[in-house]
């Protein structure tokens, strides 16, 4: 009886030392630590000319698909569902040697040119009134790129005349003969694309880039000065360069004159290692918070008079590393990535990291809309969503109001050494949360968007209100799928948002099991 009594007292002893190892995971939800207001223009999109994007994307001339101006139904009922709070356009590499006066007037009498960078013909069909046309029935802001390549400051002033001015000079009037009275009225404008890069058609050093783009600023605000401006940050992370210099002499040179400073992040997985491609939106946070400090650096001796700071833009942000070849990387079939389900918990990743400094990054743009490293992918017939469109669709239409600074404590892993992006330089991370987490306080509602990276452990975690209580019945949309490299395709649908049963909550804990693998987004009310 005695030896029975023993051992179930070591037993009970085992037990509880195991319930002790095995702590939840913890996430706090404070609604006084507040971030900042999430800015609706961290949900754009990109659409440039090349590959598919355009042509056989948003726009094929007589498809049955299409209406009667080309514009593909099937493709902007796709484009609707993430509503694309602005849309950047027309490129990209393209647009640094890209004449917008190509695309006006008559479409039989534009030229068709060589284009340089993607190595196609551009036949110059559709051009800025088409983009325009478009970007009224996405309902997206317009926001234009002006050539500082192989373009002149002229041109630029001049683009801005033929969109933004009303009637009187030679440009104005030509836009209202060619069917438009009124003004396009395009308030974000970025001087260039990727200056810094080698690769660039016109590329410059970082003094007569800054010299080339203020002069083009100064034009372009004495015709149209409310229009917001864009300087391009530095996007060549290569081993031998030095981003942050050109960032720091840029907003040296720009502090008084820009809005935003533009960023871009590609991201990959070249070498399938699942663990070490989950923390890439770590990098694009450390990025961001240098960049934080340059900005802070240069407005403390700014002369911007009542003007808000420099903001970040992250304008071009995706996963690219599969068609990065000789010849995927160019004609009418470039950069057509195909994306599964660890492609998607990177963007949510992305998304979380955007909505954690709303304070600085006031824009952000998924490259790119259609076929082009896109969340939609079309054929003569019809499309399927890619993977990537389900968690900015969730954020689009859901993450707004004030981001909240979210404690988290979960487990953690070291990356080994890896390549960020494809001819980046390398990086490790240590201590990488096995959740990654952002929340998003509105209307007495908390949004908690959570990343799962565990590729086979749910993480049971406890979530609690450390201002208020949860109150009534939380909803929760979680986008998975059976396994990391799962994917969608034409009659294919292995990764979408599925609606699970809502939990009902009260309290200030409230516990769940965030699945392998997974991005969740809850949907909580919280009461003071
Ligand atoms: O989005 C594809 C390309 O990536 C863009 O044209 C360029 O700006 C970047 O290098």
């Amino acid at each position: 009886m005695k030896m029975k009594l023993n051992i179930s007292i070591v037993l009970l002893a085992l037990l509880l030392s195991t319930v002790a190892v095995a702590q939840n995971a913890r996430i706090k939800i404070d609604l006084d630590r507040k971030v900042g207001e999430i800015d609706k223009l961290l949900y754009g999109n990109f659409v440039e000319h090349l590959g598919r994007c355009v042509y056989g994307g948003i726009y094929e001339e007589n498809s049955p698909l299409s209406d009667e101006n080309g514009f593909r139904k099937d493709v902007l009922e796709a484009v609707k569902g993430l509503n694309v709070s602005i849309t950047r356009y027309p490129g990209g590499n393209f647009v640094s040697n890209y004449h917008w006066k190509d695309g006006i007037g008559p479409k039989d009498e534009r030229p068709a040119r060589m284009e340089l960078a993607w190595a196609r013909l551009e036949s110059n069909r559709f051009g800025t009134n088409e983009f325009m046309d478009y970007a009224r029935l996405m309902g997206t802001e317009p926001y234009f790129s002006v050539n500082m390549g192989t373009g002149t400051i002229e041109e630029a002033q001049q683009w801005v005349e033929y969109c933004n001015v009303k009637e009187g000079p030679y440009y104005a009037e030509l836009r209202k003969q060619h069917g438009y009275p009124e003004p396009h009225n395009i308030k974000y404008w970025s001087l260039g694309n990727e200056m810094d890069g080698f690769w660039q058609m016109g590329h410059l050093n970082a003094e007569d880039y800054a010299k080339k783009a203020r002069e083009a600023a100064k034009l372009m605000k004495l015709t149209s000065p409310d229009i917001k401006l864009i300087a391009a940050g530095s996007s060549n992370y290569r081993p031998n360069a030095d981003p942050n210099e050109w960032n720091a002499e840029i907003l040296a040179e720009l502090r008084d004159v820009v809005d935003y400073l533009a960023l871009h992040m590609y991201v990959g997985n070249p070498e399938d290692n699942y663990y070490n491609y989950l923390s890439t939106p770590l990098v694009l946070e450390q990025r961001t918070h240098i960049v934080k400090g340059l900005i802070a650096r240069e407005m403390e001796k700014a002369n911007r008079g009542n003007r808000e700071p420099i903001y970040i833009a992250w304008d071009e942000y995706n996963s690219w590393y599969r068609a990065r070849d000789e010849e995927t990387m160019a004609g009418t079939r470039a950069l057509e990535e195909h994306y599964n389900l660890e492609d998607a918990l990177v963007i949510a990743g992305f998304l979380n990291a955007f909505v954690r400094n709303a304070d600085i990054v006031k824009m952000a743009n998924m490259a790119q809309l259609v076929n082009v490293i896109a969340p939609i992918f079309t054929n003569e017939e019809g499309l399927f969503l890619q993977t990537i469109y389900f968690p900015l669709q969730l954020f689009a239409q859901n993450v707004h109001g004030t981001s909240l600074d979210v404690f988290v404590e979960s487990e953690s892993y070291d990356t080994d050494e890896f390549f960020i992006g494809l001819g980046e330089s390398t990086t490790v991370q240590k201590d990488v949360p096995y959740l990654d987490v952002s929340a998003a306080y509105l209307d007495g509602e908390v949004i908690i968007n959570v990343v799962n990276r565990h590729k086979d452990k749910a993480i049971t975690t406890d979530i609690i209100a450390q201002t208020g209580a949860f109150d009534g019945l939380v909803e929760i949309k979680e986008v998975n799928g059976p396994g990391i490299k799962a994917r969608n395709d034409f009659g294919l649908s292995e990764v979408k948002t599925v609606t699970k049963e809502p939990v009902k909550a009260k309290g200030t804990i409230l516990t769940y099991s965030f699945p392998a693998h997974s991005f969740t987004q809850m949907r909580a009310k919280i009461k003071q």
